[in-house]
């Protein structure tokens, strides 16, 4: 039997996140949150005193390899049993995230872990590179974006919300710095994929990106 994805990419902070978390509840299906898996990677290899740069790739890709990685039902994120779900979240975190996702050997490794995901009755992914690299096949891809302004704006509250340190500022410039590292690093680049539909999540709720969401994939049935 075939099992259904929907890939949901796009920049850091367009609302991916959200908008994947509560398509994947309303239809009962699994959770990919791919970036959690860079991001764990970036830590990992900083706890290890290893710099993030790219003469390290391979033996970053081997370490993360080596960890024993467990994602619970509520959104948890457990390395070796530790729960890294905060200490992962950090600003600073989402930027090695993106540093250690520049290497094609780090990328590799963990194409096994995503395909792991996908089980019965399907499976919503969140990324950069689901429809493009990762779940090529999927027959629903979506490509989310916002403005940066208004992914900043989200992204201070969020932080805000969970009681970690934010700037605005400091939060743009961090945004425009990742989009264009995502973007034109040469391995898996963010874009949107051929077959992609694009959903711009400036202006309206999450609760209306759901719903599109929903109507694209109720049409698809
Ligand atoms: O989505 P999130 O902000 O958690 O992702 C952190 C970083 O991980 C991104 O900036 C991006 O560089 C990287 N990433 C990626 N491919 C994915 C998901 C995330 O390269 N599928």
């Amino acid at each position: 039997q075939q099992i259904p994805v929907i890939c949901i990419d796009g920049p850091s902070g367009s609302g991916k996140g959200t908008v994947a978390a509560q398509v994947a509840e309303r239809l009962g299906y699994r959770l990919l949150d791919s970036g959690a898996l860079y991001r764990i990677t970036g830590l990992v290899a900083t706890r290890a005193g290893m710099a993030l740069e790219a003469t390290n790739a391979e033996r970053i890709a081997a370490l993360i390899a080596a960890q024993q990685l467990e994602f619970t039902s509520d959104q948890r994120v457990l390395v070796n049993g530790e729960d890294v779900s905060l200490a992962i979240r950090t600003e600073e975190a989402g930027m090695n995230a993106s540093k250690v996702s520049a290497f094609p050997a780090v990328r590799s490794a963990l194409v096994g872990v995503q395909h792991a995901f996908r089980a019965l009755p399907g499976l919503v992914a969140d990324g950069r590179d689901m429809g493009t690299v990762i779940f090529p096949h999927a027959p629903l891809k979506v490509y989310l974006t916002a403005s940066v302004q208004c992914r900043a704006e989200r992204r201070y509250k969020q932080l805000i919300s969970k009681g970690l340190p934010a700037n605005m500022q400091a939060l743009f410039a961090d945004l425009e710095a990742r989009d264009a590292r995502d973007m034109h690093r040469a391995a898996a680049p963010l874009k949107p994929a051929e077959d992609a539909l694009q959903l711009d999540n400036s202006t309206g709720t999450a609760e209306e990106a759901v719903q599109q969401v929903m109507d694209w994939w109720a049409a698809r049935q």
